[in-house]
């Protein structure tokens, strides 16, 4: 088996993408029958086809959950609050445990990647709580490499989880405890911050940090969309390009949502490598919140933009029916794993 470089990537992925075969990958998805792709499926179409058996890259199709051990279309609405009691002052004590471990996992059907992972996730559990909570995550290292838990926020030098301050790099065996506010109100991030800070985030070390305001936004269909990329053959460049992992899992498994409803997503770019990730939806806009601090919108436009780190909240609604595909603008990304689709029901 030959190894995944990102051109052959590309010319697996992007190139029948390119040439037409990727409206077969989206006819197939969409459930529509493949007599129309027979017309198209000749030439380099079934070349690139072959190549891709040739490759063990199979190129379509999701994978498994059950080889992951965790599940993109239900991580999308995994929301974790923690364990909770009151205080005697009032306020609401939250409480995680959080586990770093070496994890081998598939980022496309085929593609292994020996990465890291908080709690056998990539990403880790997404954090919620409310603005003025107590928060105390609870860290223990069962990985073969020392690593800390960084997290987004306001909070003392001594909790801030970078090394040679505070409890500093936690070594494998070790353990420590975070404990700070929830504040400000907004979406954050959390990410291991030993060095080399590019490889420890690049493996998978990294999940969404959500801070309510005091007074709840208003009910939706919440979504949580962490940006991500894998570097599978470790030349400093991504080979797959993903939104909660697995390349093209919501083209196979379009995220279901009802028609007119409103719908919230928390989106957070943690790539790695590459300069700036992107967001765009077709057919529809959205008003953007940036870092989710404001509870007014920036911005009303199908289009946003991200660097390493930054994040926002997007609403919306779909007052139609059917299939809208999002994905990154950067298209090369798009043609590398990072597009889905939204299904619209009524
Ligand atoms: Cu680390
Ligand atoms: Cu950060």
């Amino acid at each position: 088996m030959s190894r995944l470089t990102r051109r052959r990537a590309l010319c697996l992925l992007g190139g029948p993408v390119l040439a037409g075969a990727g409206l077969g990958f989206v006819r197939e998805a969409a459930g529509e029958d493949h007599a129309h792709m027979a017309d198209t499926a000749d030439g380099p179409v079934h070349e690139a086809h072959e190549a891709a058996g040739h490759a063990g890259f199979a190129g379509s199709g999701v994978v498994d959950p059950a080889v992951n051990g965790f599940d993109p279309s239900a991580m999308v609405r995994d929301f974790d609050w923690g364990k909770t009691r009151r205080l005697a002052s009032g306020r609401v004590l939250r409480e995680w445990e959080l586990v770093a471990v070496d994890k081998e996992f598939q980022v496309a059907p085929g593609v292994s990647y020996a990465g890291w992972a908080y709690n056998g996730r990539v990403p880790g559990p997404t954090l919620r709580a409310r603005e003025g909570d107590l928060l105390r995550i609870r860290f223990a290292n069962a990985s073969a490499h020392p690593h800390t838990i960084h997290f987004h926020g306001i909070h003392p030098a001594f909790m801030d989880g970078i090394p040679g301050i505070g409890a500093g790099l936690i070594g494998t065996g070790g353990s420590t405890v975070y404990e700070f506010d929830a504040h400000p109100f907004g979406l954050h991030l959390y990410h291991c911050h030993a060095g080399p800070l590019s490889a420890h985030i690049a493996k998978g070390l990294y999940g969404a940090f959500i801070v309510d305001p005091k007074r709840a936004r208003p009910e939706a269909d919440e979504l949580v969309m962490v940006m991500n990329g894998f570097d599978t053959n470790f030349d400093q460049a991504n080979e797959i390009y993903a939104v909660n992992t697995v390349g093209f899992h919501y083209l196979y498994r379009p995220v279901v949502v009802e028609r007119g409803a409103p719908v919230r997503i928390y989106l957070v770019n943690i790539l790695e490598f590459d300069a700036v990730n992107s967001f765009h939806i077709h057919a529809n806009f959205f008003h953007y919140y940036p870092t989710g601090t404001s509870l007014t919108p920036a911005e009303y436009t199908d289009t946003i933009a991200q660097v390493q780190g930054q994040r926002g909240i997007l609403e919306l609604a779909f007052p139609h029916e059917g299939k809208y595909m999002f994905h990154a603008h950067k298209t090369e990304f798009a043609e590398l794993g990072w597009m889905g689709f939204f299904d619209v029901r009524s």
